[in-house]
């Protein structure tokens, strides 16, 4: 009987997740990481500007660090951050603001914010990534 439940259970689990669509893309753009880099627009990653108050960020994370090496924008316009993974799960966490994404291979990931303050601010890892996680970062130079 105790077999018989837990395959009951896993299977009312295995059912109700496609027919909810449950699984962690769900609702999220979605890339396929080893053509991410030849895929628009991470193909080019830097900083673009949309219009006068937008900027788009593109952001590739990888193994152990953030493409483009540098990010410079304006403070007191909307800064719209997309950042996809090369290979592993990362993240991108600016520190001392609310951006902190969990970069999931597969999956694009998308933030915005407005930085109201000129500055260097520091951007972390925060998921566990390899030898070289403690390392990976980079920082954003607002103007
Ligand atoms: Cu990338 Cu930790």
């Amino acid at each position: 009987f105790g077999i018989f439940s837990l395959v009951l259970f896993l299977s009312i689990i295995g059912v109700t997740a496609f027919a909810f669509n449950h699984h962690p893309a769900g609702g999220m753009e979605t890339i396929d990481p080893e053509k991410l880099e030849q895929t628009a627009p991470f193909d080019h990653p830097g900083v673009h500007q949309i219009d006068e108050d937008t900027y788009e960020v593109v952001i590739v994370a990888k193994t152990f660090g953030y493409d483009p090496p540098e990010i410079k924008v304006p403070a007191g316009k909307k800064i719209i951050f997309k950042v996809a993974s090369a290979d592993v799960s990362h993240s991108f966490s600016i520190v001392n603001t609310n951006v902190n994404m969990m970069v999931i291979p597969g999956q694009i990931n998308t933030k915005e914010y407005t930085f109201d303050k000129p500055g260097q601010y520091l951007v972390i890892c925060n998921e566990y990534c390899g030898t070289g996680h403690h390392f990976m970062k980079t920082s954003i130079e607002v103007i």
